[in-house]
């Protein structure tokens, strides 16, 4: 099981199935570090992780969906009249990306509740590539944002990691050029497998990758709950 901070809580992943033992560590591991808000991603949750998870005060989210494409894609990238492309800058775009970000996901806090610290943390790891951090602008403001990530995996595996369109420009094909900017970055780049988790919820999402001829491989249940911190 991993586990690992997100923001003001926890995130536990499980590719495998667990026993109860290994579930009850992660849970005391949490509460040992203060506790506080838990979401478990499990791929195809047997009864009885069901009951751990119910036991401790768990209960059932919207599923997460992996979905996948082979690159490149059909459709080549095309940026909507008026917007331009180009790269993220670190320490120069970070507080108007940071305000996009939180307006684009303001109903997922886990995301949208992003910080400068946050930011930097994925800014300092060993994937990132601002070349593969795209934006597209408008009169020299952030309307959208494609973040991808490559996995050094074999095959190697091209992640959309996050991916967001300011409200505002909702609806003019923003979501769908960058979508499309992103996995070119990454075929270009040689990669030939593309993925991203979408939450099974978020239809607009959903049905833009589906359009773009990705495929839903499989999907991870979700619970979420909290975990009270040991009294000292
Ligand atoms: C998902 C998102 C990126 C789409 O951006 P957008 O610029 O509004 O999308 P586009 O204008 O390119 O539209 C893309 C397609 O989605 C469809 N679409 C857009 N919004 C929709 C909605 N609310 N419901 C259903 N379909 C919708 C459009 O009809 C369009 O289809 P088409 O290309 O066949 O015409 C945007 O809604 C967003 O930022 N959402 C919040 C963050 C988020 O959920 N990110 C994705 C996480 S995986």
């Amino acid at each position: 099981m991993e586990i690992s901070r997100i923001n003001h809580g926890w995130v536990m992943r499980s590719h495998a199935h667990v026993a109860e033992v290994e579930f009850t560590a992660a849970i005391a591991n949490i509460a040992a570090n203060g506790g506080g808000s838990v979401r478990w991603f499990v791929c195809e949750p047997n009864a009885d992780e069901q009951r751990f998870a119910t036991q401790h005060g768990l209960v059932a989210d919207v599923p997460l969906l992996h979905m996948q494409c082979e690159l490149p894609l059909a459709e080549q990238h095309r940026v909507p009249l008026g917007f331009v492309t180009r790269p993220f800058r670190p320490g120069i775009d970070d507080d108007e990306w940071l305000a996009v970000n939180a307006r684009a996901f303001a109903s997922h806090p886990e995301q949208g509740e992003w910080t400068h610290a946050v930011l930097n943390e994925r800014l300092a790891e060993s994937w990132f590539d601002a070349a593969g951090f795209l934006l597209h602008e408008i009169d020299g403001r952030i309307a959208g944002y494609c973040f991808t990530k490559v996995h050094r995996t074999n095959p190697p595996v091209g992640e959309i990691y996050v991916i967001g369109v300011d409200p505002a420009h909702h609806g003019k094909g923003l979501g769908r050029a960058l979508t499309v900017a992103g996995f070119a970055h990454l075929s270009a780049s040689g990669l030939r497998h593309g993925m991203l988790y979408v939450a099974g919820d978020n239809l607009a999402a959903i049905g833009l990758y589906e359009s773009l001829g990705m495929r839903v491989a499989h999907r991870d249940e979700v619970f979420v709950g909290t975990v009270s911190a040991n009294r000292p």
